[in-house]
């Protein structure tokens, strides 16, 4: 029998904190019998939000054709679905069960690289799109092609989403970390890149590539143009491949903030030396659809050969799933206005992204209210990664610790006040952590996904747990 000693050490080190102990305690406990709020991770549809009913009435039409030859179960569905459904068994006859190319279906490709288009109004090549099962497989494919050996390192937020930190322990590259700036809501800043890209190159680490995530996880906040602007330009001095995380470019809640990709800051630029992986995803959005893996990555500025490396990467597990593929070709072609299911489809697309909207100033303002708790109310995204203002133990001195040591002692306290959190109330939270976060500073990591009432029976909850929390952390 294969030991534990016997595997690849780096998967070992790998950490994915958003499923990590204080989840697995909570599916203990529900296992129990304790009614768990599961805020650990941006699952909508988990967290009672409806799939649209344009994807699925699209997915099911195509999944099983004979629902359009039956006259009466093809009356059930408006007439532009099964139109569209129809033409797409014409132009794709094998239909989902067989393999595609590797990049994806040629026209669901064509599709995005005119979504791209309409979204930014710049160029787009189809053949420089590659479908992936989410964007997480897309980032995979990146890191592992960008990691050459263990001096090679990739810059990554702190604090981040821990599919960056975990893949890159996989791939036996460094982290090269950059902190985001709380405090100028959590953009990016110049000093604090320049001073960790110096201190890493002097350790020997060659950095190869930035990773930034807009709209942030687990920050919420949406980067401006100018701060893209400024990203970019960085990433040209090092030379370093820019990894743009996308997957939340719906989720933008202020009416003042508007969603830029690097794709259309970088074509505006003119700039053509950086190679740009951008990442997309069916996962997030208003659509929500995590369960079927659909996604795609866009890549500019690379020369051919290099890009057929990546085409033959994705060859080797052979093409990402179709179901998958096709409800990224819904996502980006949705109903045209005049089409008999456009109304539901804005009806639908509008109630979610308003209810994300007033669910987000709901925990934010609630929170805020707590002695102890501050956040920045999410602008972005679907999470809010709150301040926690804890009081020392008794005779703990942190005057005598290192950052290393500051790092653990506050992680376990982060930790410790999770498992608490969730022990007494039900409520599953990451902790800050999981992320990373400034020495001496602690956080957790909440959705903001739950139906509006829980949200308001959440936050009480939190309020009072964390006041007794408080108490015996003062008293023991
Ligand atoms: C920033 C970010 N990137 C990527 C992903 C993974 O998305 P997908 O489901 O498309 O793999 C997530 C999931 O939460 C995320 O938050």
């Amino acid at each position: 029998m294969i030991k534990i000693n016997d595997l690849n050490k780096n998967i070992i080190n790998a950490e994915y904190a958003v499923r990590g102990p204080i989840v697995i305690k909570a599916q203990e406990l529900e296992s129990q019998g304790k009614k768990i709020i599961y805020c650990n991770i941006g699952n909508p549809q988990a967290l009672k939000q409806k799939p649209l009913t344009y994807i699925r009435q699209a997915l099911a039409l195509l999944e099983y054709p004979e629902l359009l030859r039956n006259k009466e179960t093809s009356e059930h569905f408006p007439k532009d679905i099964a139109e569209r459904v129809k033409e797409i068994h014409k132009r794709y006859p094998i239909g989902t069960g067989a393999y595609s190319q590797s990049a994806g279906v040629p026209f669901i490709r064509e599709a995005i690289a005119e979504f791209i288009r309409s979204r930014d109004g710049i160029e787009t090549n189809k053949d420089r799109i590659i479908l992936t099962d989410g964007a997480s497989k897309g980032v995979h494919a990146v890191i592992s092609a960008l990691i050459k050996d263990n001096k090679d390192g990739i810059l990554i937020p702190i604090p981040q989403y821990p599919l960056y930190s975990a893949t890159l322990t996989l791939y036996g590259g460094q982290q090269i970390g950059y902190y985001l700036d709380e405090d100028n809501s959590w953009q990016l800043n110049e000093e604090i890149l320049n001073n960790n890209i110096e201190k890493a190159i002097k350790k020997g680490i060659k950095p190869v590539g930035i990773a930034v995530i807009n709209p942030g996880n687990p920050t919420g906040a949406v980067l401006s143009y100018d701060n893209i602007k400024m990203i970019i330009n960085f990433s040209k001095r090092y030379n370093l491949a820019i990894l743009a995380d996308e997957v939340y470019q719906e989720n933008v809640y202020p009416e003042d903030l508007e969603f830029y990709s690097f794709a259309k800051v970088m074509s505006d630029m003119g700039e053509k030396d950086i190679t740009l992986f951008s990442f997309h995803s069916v996962s997030k959005g208003f659509l929500g659809e995590c369960g079927h893996r659909g996604g795609y990555m866009e890549v500019r500025n690379i020369p051919e050969d290099v890009f057929a490396q990546f085409i033959k990467l994705q060859s080797i597990s052979l093409c990402s799933n179709l179901s998958g593929q096709f409800v990224t070709y819904f996502m980006v072609l949705p109903p045209a206005e005049g089409d008999e299911s456009h109304e539901l489809y804005i009806k639908e697309r509008d109630g979610i992204l308003n209810d994300l909207k007033k669910k987000a100033e709901i925990l934010g303002t609630g929170l805020n209210n707590i002695k102890g708790l501050s956040v920045r109310i999410p602008q972005g995204a679907m999470y809010a990664f709150v301040k926690l203002d804890l009081p020392h133990k008794k005779g703990v001195d942190i005057s005598k610790m290192d950052e290393s040591e500051r790092l653990e002692y506050d992680s376990k306290r982060d930790s410790d006040y999770c498992m608490a959190l969730l022990e007494e109330t039900g409520i599953c939270v990451v902790p800050g952590s999981g992320f990373g976060q400034l020495p001496g500073t602690l956080h957790f990591r909440t959705t903001f996904l739950p139906p509006k009432d829980e949200i308001e029976e959440l936050v009480k909850k939190i309020e009072l747990f964390h006041i007794d929390y408080v108490k015996k952390l003062i008293n023991e």
